[in-house]
């Protein structure tokens, strides 16, 4: 611990950093999926108190353990709660481990579908092709998955190994605000279509009738998830904030982009699934159905200025990725820097590298191989992917969410997290007390609740 610590040049560059983490597939692909699956509305409401109640304030939360320890995962939970909590960042780590093994998988994709849309946008889409036909090739060739997986696996290493404010805050401050420009066209060409008067009742008219109890889980499961928490990579982002930063600013920040991100990505594909006829009832099957099997045709039949906007709709999934994938990197890189004594550019290869063993099994479960395409260790969860995707959203999040929660709640002294959240450049708004009660007694309950249901076998993934 002898050396500096690399730290955010600037507290826009933290700022967009932290919501490179957050938006990612997540986002663009599970949240307007379970939009649709829970009759949008009513769901959509209960999703903003959960992401208001439940995250924001986890999300201080993590952001002030690793500032005020100024350490990763395992030693900032160890400085800051005491030895014993070690164990949860090691927890986080495992986690970032395993998630980033898979996500990786489906960013890929992204390349492939980038490849495939400019050949189209140059060379005329072609008639009577089968987008799901084509999904199914892909998917299930093996030296393709592994391909596309490398690359952006590649990426990622690359980035991270030019460390915290060369690095990660580069890419955040070049990347974010064109995937933010990109959006913005595609929801500007997306609200002329026919569709989007409808897809927008459909996101914001509650109707409770359509709401089912296990809806609000679902809600809260995934705030988790898409706001980056639950896993250490906020706590390890939050050790490299200088003093001066008002934590609490940078997390309203970080939540209110997340979430405004992942309402106009789904204003974006209601739109064009409402505007044409039979879209709505083919959509339904599959998770990846809507980013890869419905829209790559409807940018060449549907969408005002669909052949430009379809290359740039994969440049945005993979953008999005991107800056996911390098914090997921970072969670397990800053601990082996901070806790095994490792140089940076070392780490990077050796964890990139330990990471790319389990993306081949991920990337391996769509192409027939045995057991990993078989495999069911959880029911009805088939293949190494699935199982890898269930296991981290269902167990290993909300227990790990109720672990920070927990230690920031309770075992964290007042004294140290009010110095931290009150610390004079903190908004007006902001009322400690009301932090506390929320990170005590609302925050724990609510994730608890998660976990209950989970034994009682609710799925989120
Ligand atoms: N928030 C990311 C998304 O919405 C996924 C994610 C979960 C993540 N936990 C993370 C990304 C930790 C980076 C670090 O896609």
């Amino acid at each position: 611990m002898s050396q500096q610590r690399d730290h955010w040049n600037s507290n826009l560059g933290f700022v967009l950093a932290a919501t490179g983490s957050a938006i990612g597939l997540g986002n663009l692909w599970k949240f307007p999926f379970i939009t649709w699956e829970n009759n949008g509305g009513a769901f959509v409401l209960v999703y903003l108190v959960c992401i208001a109640a439940v995250g924001l304030p986890i999300m201080m939360a993590e952001l002030l353990i690793g500032r005020r320890s100024q350490k990763s995962a395992v030693g900032a939970l160890k400085a800051v709660a005491g030895p014993a909590w070690g164990v949860v960042g090691g927890w986080g780590v495992i986690c970032a481990f395993i998630l980033l093994s898979y996500y990786t998988v489906i960013a890929g994709w992204s390349i492939y579908y980038f490849a495939r849309t400019m050949e189209w946008t140059f060379g005329g889409f072609p008639s009577g092709l089968a987008t799901g036909d084509l999904f199914n090739e892909q998917v299930s060739n093996a030296g393709l998955q592994l391909a596309l997986s490398l690359s952006f696996s590649v990426g990622t290493v690359a980035v991270v190994y030019f460390g915290v404010s060369k690095g990660i805050e580069r890419i955040a401050r070049l990347f974010l605000p064109i995937l933010f420009g990109i959006l913005l066209l595609l929801l500007v060409s997306a609200l002329r279509m026919d569709g989007a008067g409808e897809a927008l009742s459909f996101i914001f008219r509650p109707n409770f009738a359509e709401l089912e109890p296990d809806s609000v889980l679902e809600a809260l499961g995934h705030s988790f998830f898409t706001l980056s928490l639950g896993m250490c990579a906020m706590i390890t982002y939050g050790s490299y904030i200088a003093r001066h930063h008002s934590i609490v600013k940078a997390s309203a920040m970080i939540v209110v982009l997340d979430t405004v991100i992942a309402l106009v990505a789904t204003i974006i594909m209601f739109s064009v699934i409402f505007s044409v006829a039979g879209m709505s009832e083919q959509v339904g099957g599959s998770t990846v159905g809507m980013l890869f099997i419905s829209l790559p045709e409807l940018f060449y039949s549907e969408v005002p200025f669909g052949v430009v906007l379809g290359p740039l709709f994969y440049v945005l999934v993979a953008l999005a990725a991107l800056t996911s994938t390098i914090s997921l990197l970072e969670v397990v890189v800053s601990y082996v820097i901070d806790e095994r004594g490792i140089a940076r550019n070392r780490a990077t290869f050796l964890c990139g590298g330990a990471i790319f063993v389990f993306t081949i099994f991920a990337a391996l479960s769509f192409t027939g191989t045995p057991v990993l395409a078989t495999m069911e260790l959880f029911a009805e969860k088939v293949g190494w992917f699935s199982t890898a995707d269930h296991f981290v959203s269902n167990w290993m999040l909300p227990t790990g969410g109720l672990a920070i929660t927990l230690a920031a709640g309770w075992f964290i002294s007042r004294k140290v997290s009010e110095g931290e959240l009150v610390d004079g450049n903190q908004p007006r708004w902001f009322h400690y007390p009301t932090w506390r009660f929320f990170i005590r007694f609302v925050a724990p309950i609510a994730v608890a609740s998660i976990i209950i249901a989970v034994l009682f076998g609710v799925d989120f993934s």
